[in-house]
Protein backbone atom coordinates (compact mmCIF):
# COMPACT_ATOMS: atom_id res chain seq x y z
CA UNK A 1 0.00 0.00 0.00
CA UNK A 2 1.01 3.35 -0.37
CA UNK A 3 1.84 6.05 2.35
CA UNK A 4 -0.04 9.08 1.82
CA UNK A 5 2.90 11.38 1.38
CA UNK A 6 0.87 13.80 0.31
CA UNK A 7 2.58 17.86 1.34
CA UNK A 8 0.70 19.07 4.08
CA UNK A 9 -0.42 22.59 4.48
CA UNK A 10 0.91 23.90 7.50
CA UNK A 11 -1.91 24.94 8.71
CA UNK A 12 -3.52 21.64 9.81
CA UNK A 13 -5.04 22.11 13.10
CA UNK A 14 -3.06 20.38 15.64
CA UNK A 15 -5.99 20.89 18.36
CA UNK A 16 -7.76 18.71 15.54
CA UNK A 17 -5.25 16.42 14.64
CA UNK A 18 -5.40 15.69 18.82
CA UNK A 19 -9.59 15.46 18.53
CA UNK A 20 -8.72 12.83 16.19
CA UNK A 21 -6.06 11.08 18.07
CA UNK A 22 -8.58 11.26 21.26
CA UNK A 23 -11.09 9.47 19.06
CA UNK A 24 -8.39 7.06 18.06
CA UNK A 25 -10.88 3.90 19.26
CA UNK A 26 -13.38 4.39 16.67
CA UNK A 27 -10.72 6.23 13.92
CA UNK A 28 -8.50 2.86 14.34
CA UNK A 29 -11.60 1.08 13.92
CA UNK A 30 -12.39 3.03 10.67
CA UNK A 31 -9.42 3.15 9.05
CA UNK A 32 -9.52 -0.73 9.61
CA UNK A 33 -12.82 -1.13 7.99
CA UNK A 34 -11.37 1.30 4.70
CA UNK A 35 -8.94 -0.98 4.73
CA UNK A 36 -10.66 -3.91 4.33
CA UNK A 37 -12.59 -2.22 1.74
CA UNK A 38 -10.02 -1.20 -0.21
CA UNK A 39 -8.50 -5.62 -0.06
CA UNK A 40 -11.80 -6.13 -1.09
CA UNK A 41 -11.75 -4.01 -4.27
CA UNK A 42 -7.70 -4.99 -5.25
CA UNK A 43 -9.23 -8.48 -5.56
CA UNK A 44 -11.62 -7.67 -7.78
CA UNK A 45 -9.76 -6.23 -10.14
CA UNK A 46 -7.11 -9.68 -9.39
CA UNK A 47 -9.87 -11.81 -10.06
CA UNK A 48 -10.85 -10.19 -13.10
CA UNK A 49 -7.29 -9.78 -14.10
CA UNK A 50 -6.79 -13.65 -13.74
CA UNK A 51 -10.18 -14.30 -15.60
CA UNK A 52 -9.18 -12.27 -18.83
CA UNK A 53 -5.60 -13.48 -18.93
CA UNK A 54 -6.91 -17.24 -18.83
CA UNK A 55 -10.02 -16.55 -21.65
CA UNK A 56 -7.71 -14.14 -23.76
CA UNK A 57 -3.80 -14.23 -22.46
CA UNK A 58 -4.63 -10.70 -22.05
CA UNK A 59 -4.22 -8.95 -18.68
CA UNK A 60 -6.04 -5.29 -19.00
CA UNK A 61 -4.45 -4.24 -15.64
CA UNK A 62 -1.34 -2.97 -15.86
CA UNK A 63 -0.88 -1.88 -12.07
CA UNK A 64 -2.88 -2.11 -9.36
CA UNK A 65 -2.03 0.51 -6.32
CA UNK A 66 -3.63 1.70 -3.18
CA UNK A 67 -3.87 3.99 -0.38
CA UNK A 68 -5.34 5.20 2.67
CA UNK A 69 -5.70 8.64 3.58
CA UNK A 70 -3.75 9.67 6.52
CA UNK A 71 -5.70 11.01 9.50
CA UNK A 72 -3.46 14.16 8.80
CA UNK A 73 -5.18 14.70 5.40
CA UNK A 74 -8.23 13.57 6.41
CA UNK A 75 -7.99 16.19 9.34
CA UNK A 76 -7.62 18.74 6.89
CA UNK A 77 -9.68 18.03 4.67
CA UNK A 78 -12.54 18.00 7.27
CA UNK A 79 -10.93 21.33 8.28
CA UNK A 80 -10.87 23.33 4.86
CA UNK A 81 -14.82 22.30 4.25
CA UNK A 82 -15.50 23.42 8.28
CA UNK A 83 -16.37 20.30 9.34
CA UNK A 84 -16.25 18.55 13.05
CA UNK A 85 -13.84 15.02 13.12
CA UNK A 86 -16.84 12.76 13.95
CA UNK A 87 -16.44 9.10 12.09
CA UNK A 88 -20.04 9.82 11.13
CA UNK A 89 -18.91 12.55 9.25
CA UNK A 90 -16.01 10.97 7.70
CA UNK A 91 -18.19 7.95 6.40
CA UNK A 92 -20.38 10.60 4.77
CA UNK A 93 -18.76 13.72 3.62
CA UNK A 94 -15.59 12.06 2.82
CA UNK A 95 -15.28 9.86 -0.84
CA UNK A 96 -11.66 9.14 -0.68
CA UNK A 97 -10.70 7.69 2.54
CA UNK A 98 -10.12 4.74 0.90
CA UNK A 99 -8.21 5.17 -2.76
CA UNK A 100 -7.38 2.48 -5.66
CA UNK A 101 -5.53 3.45 -8.86
CA UNK A 102 -5.88 0.57 -11.62
CA UNK A 103 -3.47 1.81 -14.47
CA UNK A 104 -4.48 -0.05 -17.97
CA UNK A 105 -2.89 -0.19 -20.71
CA UNK A 106 -5.16 1.33 -22.94
CA UNK A 107 -8.23 3.26 -22.74
CA UNK A 108 -10.66 0.15 -23.95
CA UNK A 109 -9.03 -1.59 -21.05
CA UNK A 110 -10.44 0.82 -18.48
CA UNK A 111 -14.07 1.02 -19.72
CA UNK A 112 -14.01 -2.95 -20.06
CA UNK A 113 -12.46 -3.19 -16.38
CA UNK A 114 -14.84 -0.15 -14.97
CA UNK A 115 -18.01 -1.72 -16.67
CA UNK A 116 -17.29 -5.52 -15.12
CA UNK A 117 -16.95 -4.19 -11.90
CA UNK A 118 -19.93 -1.83 -12.00
CA UNK A 119 -21.98 -5.28 -12.83
CA UNK A 120 -20.82 -6.75 -9.92
CA UNK A 121 -23.67 -7.35 -7.50
CA UNK A 122 -22.13 -6.12 -4.55
CA UNK A 123 -20.85 -2.92 -5.61
CA UNK A 124 -22.81 0.09 -5.81
CA UNK A 125 -22.01 3.14 -7.92
CA UNK A 126 -21.93 6.56 -6.00
CA UNK A 127 -20.27 8.79 -8.80
CA UNK A 128 -18.98 8.69 -11.89
CA UNK A 129 -16.11 11.68 -13.27
CA UNK A 130 -15.20 10.94 -16.72
CA UNK A 131 -12.19 13.11 -17.08
CA UNK A 132 -11.27 11.25 -19.79
CA UNK A 133 -13.76 12.02 -22.12
CA UNK A 134 -14.06 15.08 -20.48
CA UNK A 135 -10.44 16.45 -19.44
CA UNK A 136 -9.75 18.80 -16.47
CA UNK A 137 -8.87 22.08 -17.58
CA UNK A 138 -5.32 21.62 -17.40
CA UNK A 139 -5.36 18.08 -19.47
CA UNK A 140 -5.96 15.89 -16.56
CA UNK A 141 -7.31 12.30 -17.49
CA UNK A 142 -8.50 9.78 -15.94
CA UNK A 143 -11.62 7.94 -14.81
CA UNK A 144 -13.45 8.39 -11.31
CA UNK A 145 -15.50 5.95 -9.37
CA UNK A 146 -17.00 6.28 -6.55
CA UNK A 147 -18.22 3.20 -5.10
CA UNK A 148 -20.22 1.51 -2.11
CA UNK A 149 -19.23 -2.44 -1.42
CA UNK A 150 -19.61 -4.32 1.70
CA UNK A 151 -17.59 -5.61 4.19
CA UNK A 152 -18.46 -8.83 5.91
CA UNK A 153 -18.35 -8.38 9.95
CA UNK A 154 -18.48 -10.73 12.58
CA UNK A 155 -21.83 -9.78 13.13
CA UNK A 156 -22.62 -7.08 10.59
CA UNK A 157 -22.16 -6.05 7.22
CA UNK A 158 -21.08 -2.77 6.56
CA UNK A 159 -20.99 -0.32 3.60
CA UNK A 160 -18.20 1.51 2.70
CA UNK A 161 -17.00 3.68 0.37
CA UNK A 162 -13.81 3.66 -2.30
CA UNK A 163 -12.46 6.04 -4.56
CA UNK A 164 -11.20 4.44 -7.32
CA UNK A 165 -9.14 5.88 -10.50
CA UNK A 166 -8.35 4.71 -13.67
CA UNK A 167 -5.52 5.58 -15.60
CA UNK A 168 -3.77 4.60 -19.48
CA UNK A 169 0.44 4.13 -18.37
CA UNK A 170 0.37 7.31 -20.24
CA UNK A 171 -2.17 9.32 -18.22
CA UNK A 172 -0.86 7.87 -15.10
CA UNK A 173 2.92 8.85 -15.84
CA UNK A 174 1.33 12.33 -16.82
CA UNK A 175 -0.36 13.12 -13.82
CA UNK A 176 2.22 11.64 -11.06
CA UNK A 177 4.96 14.25 -13.00
CA UNK A 178 2.21 17.17 -12.84
CA UNK A 179 1.07 16.43 -9.15
CA UNK A 180 4.81 16.61 -8.20
CA UNK A 181 5.52 19.46 -9.98
CA UNK A 182 2.64 20.99 -8.18
CA UNK A 183 3.11 20.20 -5.23
CA UNK A 184 7.01 21.39 -5.34
CA UNK A 185 5.32 24.84 -5.32
CA UNK A 186 4.11 25.95 -2.44
CA UNK A 187 0.38 25.54 -1.45
CA UNK A 188 -1.90 28.06 -2.86
CA UNK A 189 0.69 29.54 -5.52
CA UNK A 190 -0.61 28.78 -8.84
CA UNK A 191 1.75 27.88 -11.49
CA UNK A 192 2.86 30.09 -13.99
CA UNK A 193 0.65 30.35 -17.48
CA UNK A 194 3.33 29.46 -19.66
CA UNK A 195 4.06 26.57 -17.53
CA UNK A 196 0.85 25.51 -17.07
CA UNK A 197 0.22 25.61 -21.09
CA UNK A 198 3.13 23.51 -21.19
CA UNK A 199 1.71 21.15 -18.98
CA UNK A 200 -1.66 20.81 -20.77
CA UNK A 201 0.81 20.57 -24.03
CA UNK A 202 2.17 17.33 -22.90
CA UNK A 203 -0.79 16.02 -21.21
CA UNK A 204 -2.11 16.27 -24.69
CA UNK A 205 0.52 14.91 -26.57
CA UNK A 206 0.24 11.98 -24.58
CA UNK A 207 -3.78 11.37 -25.15
CA UNK A 208 -2.63 11.47 -28.58
CA UNK A 209 0.24 8.79 -28.26
CA UNK A 210 -2.55 6.92 -26.47
CA UNK A 211 -5.09 6.76 -29.32
CA UNK A 212 -1.90 6.09 -31.92
CA UNK A 213 -0.56 2.82 -29.64
CA UNK A 214 -4.75 1.74 -29.37
CA UNK A 215 -4.88 1.91 -32.93
CA UNK A 216 -1.44 0.16 -33.11
CA UNK A 217 -2.76 -3.16 -30.63
CA UNK A 218 -6.25 -3.18 -32.95
CA UNK A 219 -4.28 -3.39 -36.39
CA UNK A 220 -2.18 -6.39 -34.77
CA UNK A 221 -5.21 -8.09 -33.30
CA UNK A 222 -6.79 -7.69 -36.77
P1 LIG B 1 -10.56 16.06 -3.89
O1 LIG B 1 -9.56 16.72 -4.79
O2 LIG B 1 -10.07 14.74 -3.37
O3 LIG B 1 -11.07 16.92 -2.79
O4 LIG B 1 -11.85 15.67 -4.71
P2 LIG B 1 -12.68 16.31 -5.89
O5 LIG B 1 -14.08 16.31 -5.48
O6 LIG B 1 -12.07 17.56 -6.43
O7 LIG B 1 -12.56 15.10 -6.90
P3 LIG B 1 -11.82 14.79 -8.24
O8 LIG B 1 -12.45 13.51 -8.65
O9 LIG B 1 -11.81 15.90 -9.22
O10 LIG B 1 -10.30 14.53 -7.81
C1 LIG B 1 -9.96 13.51 -6.92
C2 LIG B 1 -8.52 13.08 -7.05
O11 LIG B 1 -8.13 12.95 -8.44
C3 LIG B 1 -7.48 14.02 -6.49
O12 LIG B 1 -7.34 13.83 -5.12
C4 LIG B 1 -6.23 13.59 -7.28
O13 LIG B 1 -5.71 12.36 -6.78
C5 LIG B 1 -6.80 13.33 -8.64
N1 LIG B 1 -6.77 14.54 -9.46
C6 LIG B 1 -7.81 15.36 -9.77
N2 LIG B 1 -7.42 16.38 -10.53
C7 LIG B 1 -6.08 16.25 -10.72
C8 LIG B 1 -5.09 17.02 -11.43
O14 LIG B 1 -5.37 18.05 -12.03
N3 LIG B 1 -3.81 16.55 -11.39
C9 LIG B 1 -3.47 15.40 -10.75
N4 LIG B 1 -2.19 15.02 -10.79
N5 LIG B 1 -4.38 14.66 -10.06
C10 LIG B 1 -5.66 15.08 -10.05
MG1 LIG C 1 -8.79 13.26 -2.98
Amino acid sequence: MLEDKRVLPLSVSQEMLAIFHKKIGDGKRLMAYYCCALMEVETKFKVLNQQFSLQQSYNPIETIKTRLKSPESIVGKLQRRNLPVEVEVIERELNDVAGIRVICPFITDIYLVANCLLEQDDIYMVEIKDYIKHPKENGYRSLHLIVETPIFLQNEKKMMKVEIQFRTIAMDFWASLEHRMRYKKEIGERLSDDLAAELKYCADASAKLDARMEKIKDRIIE
